[in-house]
């Protein structure tokens, strides 16, 4: 049995059991990847301050997150195609975030659908939307949410359009993967995966085939995004889905202090300060690095999350105390996901609370509203300086 001790662990499994195609859309940033790659080197520029003789004990990671009680301040982001990555994957993961008290996020370009994951889990989960230019579908998936219960709606606002990433082009990215001779090929060295595959009848964008209509290739992310997806998307309309959903609302996608300014007037709860993992605008500046000044235009009228380069306990750590209420994980679980289904999943949030719980004492701080910018070392050019527009 292999010993789990990072994040990077269980990526070095999924490596190896995934097939390569999901592997890569996984990993991949729009374009050059800088943005991709600054959200994690972002990270390690910033610093933490030991302080020794603190008392340490009755320690808790525990908060809230609009409202919800959750184990620590991190939530699993929405991911398309979860069920590639491993068959069930959704209802797997949620799951795990079940049994660990953090939310699990359903992507709308989920495998399973709402009503699968309903079905399979006990405790509500949150939902993803991406916005359609078919405003009836939109309105029968937000009632089939609101149906399952769901507990938040997380509207992501930064894919009207998508980022190109090179590898998804190449691969020839869909769900189900095409039998072509190069997919056999991976597919027959990922026999683990191919066998829970087989044994599923999950393998196709759950909340959309039989459910909305104008596309030829219902595998294809790329066509059902270009198709399908509200390049017309504004302000008023995010305004009228909130009123819509009538519950706790997350902006997902938000890097810039005016977008935030319009998001706390607009009704949400709460925003993730997101550049989408790097997989939309790249050469946008990272999601921590974007965090401060946001945190300072507006942490005084909305709560503020964050998503982007989190490996670790330590990466949560720091958001929190920059001033993110919560965070998000999304390829950080989706490599315990691949690397071993729900016990994987399970896994990478241990491995974060762990983390999260002894850095804390390390830095003698016993809860995490006790998390403030004063136990980091923040260099002074972090956030760099760029000439008024
Ligand atoms: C969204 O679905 C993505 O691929 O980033």
């Amino acid at each position: 049995m292999t010993v789990i001790t990072n994040i990077e662990d269980l990526k070095r499994i999924y490596r190896r059991r995934a097939p390569k195609m999901f592997y890569d859309y996984c990993e991949s940033g729009s374009w050059s990847e800088q943005t991709f790659r600054e959200n994690v080197t972002d990270f390690e520029k910033i610093r933490l301050r030991q302080r020794v003789a603190v008392d340490m004990t009755g320690r808790s990671t525990a908060t809230q997150m609009v409202g919800q009680d959750v184990a620590m301040p991190v939530a699993l982001a929405p991911v398309g195609l979860l069920g590639m990555q491993h068959a069930d994957g959704e209802i797997l993961a949620a799951r795990a975030a079940e049994a660990f008290g953090v939310p699990f996020t359903l992507s709308t370009m989920s495998i399973c659908s709402i009503e699968d994951v309903a079905e399979r889990t006990q405790k509500p989960f949150w939902f993803q939307l991406y916005t359609m230019t078919d405003e009836d579908y939109v309105r029968r998936l937000l009632q089939r949410a609101k149906d399952a219960k769901c507990s938040a709606l997380v509207i992501t606002l930064d894919l009207q359009i998508i980022g190109q990433r090179h590898k998804d082009l190449k691969n020839g990215l869909s769900a189900p993967p095409k039998p072509t001779l190069k997919n056999w090929l991976d597919l027959s060295l990922r026999w683990r995966w191919g066998l829970n595959m087989l044994q599923t009848p999950r393998r196709h964008f759950g909340n959309i085939v039989g459910h909305a209509q104008g596309v030829d290739d219902p595998s294809s992310l790329f066509e059902w995004t270009a198709k399908q997806f509200d390049p017309a998307l504004d302000w008023k309309k995010v305004a009228k889905l909130i009123e819509m959903w009538d519950g706790p609302t997350i902006l997902k996608g938000i890097l810039d202090e005016e977008d935030a300014r319009m998001a706390a007037e607009v009704g949400a709860d709460a925003i993730v300060v997101s550049n989408h993992g790097g997989r939309q605008l790249d050469g946008a500046l990272s999601a921590i690095r974007m965090l401060p000044r946001i945190v300072d235009a507006v942490g005084d009228r909305i709560e503020i999350h964050m998503d982007g380069g989190i490996r670790s306990g330590q990466d949560v750590l720091k958001a929190v105390a920059l001033g993110a209420k919560g965070t998000y994980v999304g390829r950080a679980f989706v490599y315990g996901l691949g690397a071993m289904g729900q016990q994987g999943v399970e896994s990478a949030l241990e491995v974060i609370r762990k983390e999260l719980d002894t850095s804390m004492a390390l830095c003698g701080r016993r809860r995490i509203e006790d998390l403030g910018r004063d136990v980091l070392l923040v260099p002074e050019d972090f956030e760099g300086r760029w000439q008024d527009v």
